[in-house]
């Protein structure tokens, strides 16, 4: 039996590869952080095949002693500070934890290293956030970076590293970057599920409108589910390497919201829309698309959730979760 280590168990990706793996006949560990962290529980319930491990992304030594606890296969790091608006206000916790976590992670593995014959394989959760002021459309594996955020910079760092660790030490270290994706799992800070838990609100009449800031950036967004496949994919190759995960479609925030209030039955959404600025930053990434061939070609990835099916999904996720909780 296959085990794997994933960090960042307890956020949305985890979820869904911690359920991907265990359909795959892997034994499944994840590192949780904090103490008596509150989502343990709930990651614990959702898959029987998961155990969770003691760890945090500052801590060197706790890594080493989960990796050694866990003699892993594969080990996918996940665990970051992910949300873009929170690494303007706390830049310094974003680079410790989302860049120099990637460097602590990757010498938990280089110094426990697996067997000569079975050396540990490394995933890391790069982003198109590095892209930010995009120097070419659509975005590839060979796109120059230009990352506008604290956490696009962390980002930068992480990947950076992996390719090092990969050329300097032979560890096999891939870096999937990532175009946004959503679910039914994702966090209410990000915007489309700001949107449709809002929408789900409104709709049922317990709240008036929602505030937004920059309704012009685009993004590439596909679902979780999908994503997680490709991370796989990635660590089953002979050779490691970078690969682009997206849809290669590009949506503004105008049109998420022209979806998802079609979509609940509004003829339109800006009755129920109000700007605060205080959603706006301080940079803005205003496009993202995706070129994802190389990830088709090597891995025989594709993803299968439209953007219809996606703004359909976590809208109708979010009315049943408020009708439950209005009910009670
Ligand atoms: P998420 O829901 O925000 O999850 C982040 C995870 O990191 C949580 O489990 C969190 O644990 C954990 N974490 C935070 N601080 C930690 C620390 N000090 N030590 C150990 N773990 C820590 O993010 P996601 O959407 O699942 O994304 C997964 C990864 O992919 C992240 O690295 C993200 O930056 C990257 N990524 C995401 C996207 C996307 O569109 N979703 C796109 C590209 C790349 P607690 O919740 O328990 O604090
Ligand atoms: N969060 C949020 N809240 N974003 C808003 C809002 C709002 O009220 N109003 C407009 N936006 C705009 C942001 O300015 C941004 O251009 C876009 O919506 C998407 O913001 P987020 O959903 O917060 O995601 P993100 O693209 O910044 O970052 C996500 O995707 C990255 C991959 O490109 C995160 O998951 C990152 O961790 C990930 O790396």
């Amino acid at each position: 039996m296959k085990r794997a280590l994933i960090t960042g168990i307890t956020g949305q990706d985890g979820r869904y590869l911690s359920e991907f793996l265990a359909a795959k006949g892997y034994q499944v560990y994840g590192l949780v952080h904090g103490q008596a962290n509150p989502k343990a529980a709930l990651v614990e319930g959702e898959n029987p095949r998961l155990e969770l491990v003691e760890g945090d992304l500052r801590d060197l030594p706790s890594l080493i002693a989960a990796v050694e606890q866990v003699q892993p296969d594969e080990v996918y790091n996940l665990g970051a500070i992910s949300f873009v608006q929170l690494s303007f206000r706390q830049p310094e916790l974003t680079a410790e934890i989302t860049g120099l976590g990637v460097l602590r992670m990757l010498e938990a593995v280089r110094i426990v290293g697996g067997t000569q014959n079975n050396p540990i394989r490394f995933y890391q959760a790069s982003s198109s956030e590095m892209f930010g002021k995009v120097r070419e459309v659509p975005q590839t594996e060979a796109t120059p970076f230009h990352p506008r955020s604290p956490y696009g910079v962390a980002k930068m760092f992480g990947h950076n590293i992996a390719v090092n660790y990969r050329e300097a030490y032979g560890i096999h270290a891939s870096s999937g970057i990532l175009f946004n994706h959503e679910s039914e799992r994702r966090g209410h800070e990000f915007v489309t599920r700001k949107i449709t838990s809002s929408l789900a609100r409104i709709k049922l009449g317990l709240q008036d409108s929602i505030s937004l800031g920059n309704l012009e950036a685009r993004r590439d967004w596909g679902h979780a589910a999908d994503y997680v496949e490709a991370m796989w994919l990635m660590l089953q190759q002979e050779e490691p390497g970078d690969y682009v995960v997206s849809t290669g479609e590009t949506h503004s925030i105008r049109e998420f919201l022209d979806v998802a209030f079609r979509l609940a039955g509004y003829d339109s959404w800006e009755p129920y829309v109000r700007h605060d600025n205080r959603f706006d930053r301080p940079a803005e990434v205003d496009l993202l698309i995706g070129d994802a061939s190389k990830a088709r070609d090597r891995l025989g990835w594709s993803p299968k959730v439209s953007f219809e099916e996606l703004v359909k999904r976590m809208y109708e996720n979010d009315l049943a979760l408020e009708r439950r909780s209005a009910a009670q």
